[in-house]
């Protein structure tokens, strides 16, 4: 069925379709199934990524409802906060990113590199948060001030993940459906954290009736509550589009590739972002499509996913946070596993 999301307000921000690459070293490197590459980490405004997609739609509804301040949340490298304040930028939109140390993560590359220094340079005003009290009172108060001045606000979720912003990934499951024309793929592997991509690729599936397996590797959730959520956002979203979709049968959530824990890196995430980059150019983030490779390397590698496969990887970004990462990275190739 032909999924139509004319009626939902819309503002372009990136370059679409996104390119899509047949990774034949990688393929190589993993000694079968063919790796397709979707490149939704080079879709333009503010150095790329997986937001671009859902705040077209988050941005666009901000806009027809006449908001001029754009408040939202993350982690200290929050990849969101930093493609919301480009978004800003470009729309003259006030941007106020209230950012939680949620990651044992320190240091000065940490602490002001990779999103941290793109969200000062876009202009965002930055809230730095020790905790949750923290957040909610930083929280409070920019909607108390830009009241008295007179500006009206919208409050986008973390990672853009309510039913507006999973239509992204509804429109990027339409998109790469019609890109793949004849080629046939057997599952989609995509990172899954706050979860509204692969809500928005399981519920475009599911639209569209494609008989593709979606893989979700969790970088942060464990696989029961990440599904809980991607189940949640797609009946939000079904609900908002007036078509339910009908079943999920298509989703697995895999979580074996988390680690110690969100944003803490592993010696396999490290592994698979040298593995992408020596074979084919291309740069993962340790935070999530690094993790989400290391998810598909293991399966390859267990056998899960066969020799014979195709593959679509989801590539949804976040180069500026490998910055941040710098003296891991460094560690880790000093001592590779
Ligand atoms: C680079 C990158 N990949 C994947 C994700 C996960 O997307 P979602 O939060 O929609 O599950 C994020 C979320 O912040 C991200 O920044």
């Amino acid at each position: 069925m032909p999924i139509d999301l004319d009626d939902q307000p819309r503002i372009t921000l990136g370059h679409w379709p996104t390119p899509l690459e047949d990774c034949r070293r990688l393929t190589e490197a993993l000694g079968g199934p063919r790796i397709l590459v979707k490149r939704d980490d080079v879709n333009g405004l503010g150095a790329g990524g997986n937001k671009l997609r859902k705040l077209e739609f988050l941005l666009g509804a901000a806009l027809a409802d006449g908001a001029d301040t754009i408040i939202t949340f993350g982690a200290v490298q929050s990849n969101h906060g930093r493609q919301t304040a480009a978004a800003c930028a470009r729309l003259g939109l006030r941007c106020e990113l209230v950012l939680t140390k949620a990651v044992p993560m320190s240091g000065d590359a940490y602490d002001s590199s990779g999103n941290m220094l793109l969200d000062l340079l876009y202009g965002a005003h930055v809230h730095l948060c020790a905790d949750e009290a923290e957040t909610v009172a930083a929280y409070e108060g920019i909607v108390r001030i830009a009241a008295a001045e007179g500006r009206k606000t919208a409050t986008l979720p973390v990672g853009g993940s309510n039913a507006v912003g999973v239509l992204g990934y509804v429109s990027a499951a339409a998109e790469l459906y019609a890109q793949l024309g004849d080629t046939h793929v057997d599952r989609i592997v995509v990172a899954v954290g706050s979860a509204g991509t692969a809500a928005g690729l399981a519920a475009g599936i599911g639209l569209l009736g494609w008989p593709v397996r979606l893989d979700g590797a969790c970088i942060s959730h464990p696989a029961g509550e990440s599904e809980a959520d991607i189940r949640r956002l797609v009946g939000e979203t079904g609900a908002l589009l007036g078509t339910p979709v009908a079943n999920l049968d298509h989703l697995r959530l895999d979580d074996s590739a988390i680690g110690p824990g969100y944003g803490v890196p592993t010696p396999q995430m490290w592994e698979a972002v040298r593995l992408f980059a020596r074979t084919e150019g291309i740069t993962l983030d340790p935070v999530y499509s690094g993790k989400a490779a290391a998810a598909l390397v293991a399966a390859v590698r267990a056998g899960t996913i066969g020799a014979d496969e195709t593959i679509v990887f989801m590539h949804t970004g976040g180069l500026p946070g490998l910055f941040a990462y710098a003296p891991e990275l460094v560690r880790s190739s000093e001592n590779p596993e």
